[in-house]
């Protein structure tokens, strides 16, 4: 699907994030600057809203790998792994850590070889005009006939 503004950008963040619960995992494919921490600013915003807790800053996670959100019962793990270059470094990270529930946001996530149930691929990619972007989705377990081409 064509995203033809950032104000798009942020409706469909809002329809993901209603639906959202630990254990959720979304991974975010795309080049630099495709919009792959805009998407997460706006669903972690949303989510910090809807919970009337203050918005915070929601910055990439290139240097830290990992910025996390407690949002009440829900834990937001928002990770960049840009910078791994190998699985192995990503098992060391324990992302899908067993006792540990907790919504997955990850940049970056082609090294990643974690069987995931109920996760959400978007991939993101440039467009001639600037404030555009080719976007494609495609849902696995709960999120399989979920629906965001309409708007
Ligand atoms: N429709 C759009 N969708 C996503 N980003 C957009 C869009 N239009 C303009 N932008 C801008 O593109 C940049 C995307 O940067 P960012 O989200 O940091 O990308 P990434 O995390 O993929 O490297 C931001 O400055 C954002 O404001
Ligand atoms: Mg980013």
């Amino acid at each position: 699907m064509i995203i033809k503004s950032l104000e798009q950008l942020e409706i469909l963040s809002i329809k993901i994030a209603k639906k959202i619960s630990n254990s959720d995992c979304i991974l975010l494919y795309g080049e630099i600057g495709s919009g792959k921490t805009t998407f997460s600013r706006y669903l972690i915003n949303f989510i910090q809203e809807k919970n009337n807790i203050k918005k915070t800053e929601v910055l990439s996670p290139t240097f830290n790998l990992l910025y996390e959100y407690k949002i009440n019962s829900l834990k937001v793990m928002h990770y960049d792994l840009y910078r791994l270059k190998k699985s192995a470094e990503i098992k060391q990270l324990d992302i899908f850590d067993v006792r540990a529930k907790t919504v997955k946001i990850i940049e970056w996530p082609e090294l990643i070889t974690h069987n995931i149930i109920d996760k959400i691929e978007l991939r993101f990619s440039h467009m001639q005009n600037m404030n555009e972007r080719n976007l494609s989705f495609k849902g696995y377990g709960k999120w399989k006939d979920f629906q965001i081409d309409e708007f």
